[in-house]
C-alpha cells in the first residue's frame, strides 16, 4: 500500500470512510460492516474516517465509532498503526436531520464521549466537522486548540472549510492544522481552491464523498463518461479511476471513499496502484 502523511503520521494513500455503515441504509448485519473494516485493513488501509454523528438518531450516537473500535479490537493482528480520524460539531436529533453545535462546551463533551467509544487515551486526529453559524469560528477552533494542548487529541483537522477558515484555523492552532476534509468528486469540484491551498501549505486534503456520495457512487460511470472511458481502457472501475485522478492532483490528497461491503473497499484501495497518463489526467479534468 502506498502511503501519504497527515501531520507526523504516515497513513495509507486511500482511507476508509465509515459513514455508509452507520447512517440510514446501513447494513442490518453488523458482521458485514466488521468484515468491510477488516477487508480495508487486509488491503493495507491505515486511515479510517468516522464521526460521532454517524448514527441514525439519539438512541445510537457514535454508532460508527463503536463499530470501528469493535472491528479493530477483533482484528487478528496489530492495528497500532491505524489512524482513526473522528469529528465533533454535528448532531443528529432524528428523522434524518443533521444539526450543528460548534460551541466549546459541546465540543469538549463530544470529544470526551468519542475518547470513551474509541477506547483510546488520545484521539489520533480530531476534526471540527462543520462551521456553526451560531458560534464564532475562532471560538470553535479555540476549543479544538485546547483539546490539543491538553493531549486529548493528538492532531487537529477541520472540515467543510473555505480558504479563509483554513488560514484562521491554522493561525489559532499555532500552525498545527494537519488536515482539511471537504467535499470533492467528479460532480463536485468547487473545493479545488482549498485542495490547492492545502497542497501549498503541506496540509492533508481529504476529499469526502469522492465518488459522489452513497446514493450516487454506483452510477459514477454512467454520469461521467470520461471516467468510464478511462476505466474501460484500463479494465478497472470508474470509481478506481476517480480515486487515482484525485491522488494524482497533489501528494497531500488522501481520498476517503465510504464503503459498507468488502468488495468496494478492496476495489477502492487498488486505486493507489493505478497509473494514469498525463493525457488521461488532462482529459479527466475536462470530463
Ligand atoms: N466531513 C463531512 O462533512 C463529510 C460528509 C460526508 C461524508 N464524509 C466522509 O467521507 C466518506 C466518503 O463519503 P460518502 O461515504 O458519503 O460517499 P462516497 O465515498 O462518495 O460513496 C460511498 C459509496 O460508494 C460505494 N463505493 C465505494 N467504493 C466503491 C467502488 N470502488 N466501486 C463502486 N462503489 C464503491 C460504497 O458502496 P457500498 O456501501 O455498497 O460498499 C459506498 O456506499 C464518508 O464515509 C465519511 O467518512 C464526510
Amino acid at each position: 500500500m502506498k502511503t501519504r502523511r497527515i501531520g507526523d503520521t504516515t497513513v495509507s494513500a486511500i482511507g476508509l470512510g465509515g459513514m455508509p455503515m452507520s447512517i440510514e441504509g446501513r447494513p442490518d448485519d453488523r458482521r458485514r460492516s466488521i468484515a468491510t473494516i477488516h477487508a480495508a485493513l487486509d488491503a493495507g488501509i491505515t486511515l479510517i474516517d468516522t464521526a460521532d454523528a454517524y448514527h441514525v438518531d439519539g438512541t445510537d450516537i457514535g454508532h460508527n465509532e463503536t463499530l470501528i473500535a469493535e472491528a479493530l479490537a477483533a482484528y487478528g493482528s496489530d492495528t497500532s498503526d491505524v489512524l482513526v480520524a473522528t469529528k465533533g460539531g454535528h448532531t443528529r436529533p432524528g428523522g434524518g436531520s443533521w444539526d450543528l453545535d460548534g460551541s466549546p462546551d459541546h465540543l469538549r463533551a463530544a470529544c470526551d464521549e468519542s475518547l470513551k467509544r474509541l477506547g483510546v487515551a488520545a484521539i489520533g486526529l480530531y476534526q471540527f466537522h462543520r462551521p456553526d453559524p451560531k458560534v464564532p469560528y475562532a471560538e470553535s477552533i479555540g476549543a479544538i486548540r485546547d483539546l490539543l494542548d491538553e493531549g486529548k487529541i493528538r492532531m487537529a483537522g477541520i472540515s467543510n472549510a473555505n480558504l479563509s477558515q483554513i488560514e484562521v484555523a491554522n493561525e489559532i492552532l499555532g500552525g498545527r492544522l494537519v488536515s482539511v476534509q471537504n467535499e470533492f468528486s467528479p460532480a463536485f469540484r468547487s473545493s479545488e481552491p482549498e485542495l490547492r491551498q492545502c497542497a501549498d501549505m503541506g496540509i492533508a486534503f481529504l476529499p469526502w464523498s469522492p465518488l459522489g456520495g452513497i446514493s450516487n457512487a454506483s452510477d459514477l460511470g454512467s454520469q461521467h463518461a470520461g471516467f468510464r472511458d478511462v476505466a474501460q481502457a484500463h479494465g478497472v472501475s470508474p470509481q478506481q479511476v476517480t480515486l487515482a485522478w484525485m491522488l494524482a492532483k497533489a501528494p497531500t490528497v488522501i481520498p476517503i471513499p465510504g464503503s459498507s461491503r468488502p468488495e468496494t473497499i478492496r476495489d477502492s484501495a487498488a486505486a493507489v496502484d493505478l497509473e494514469l497518463t498525463h493525457d488521461e489526467l488532462a482529459a479527466l479534468e475536462r470530463a
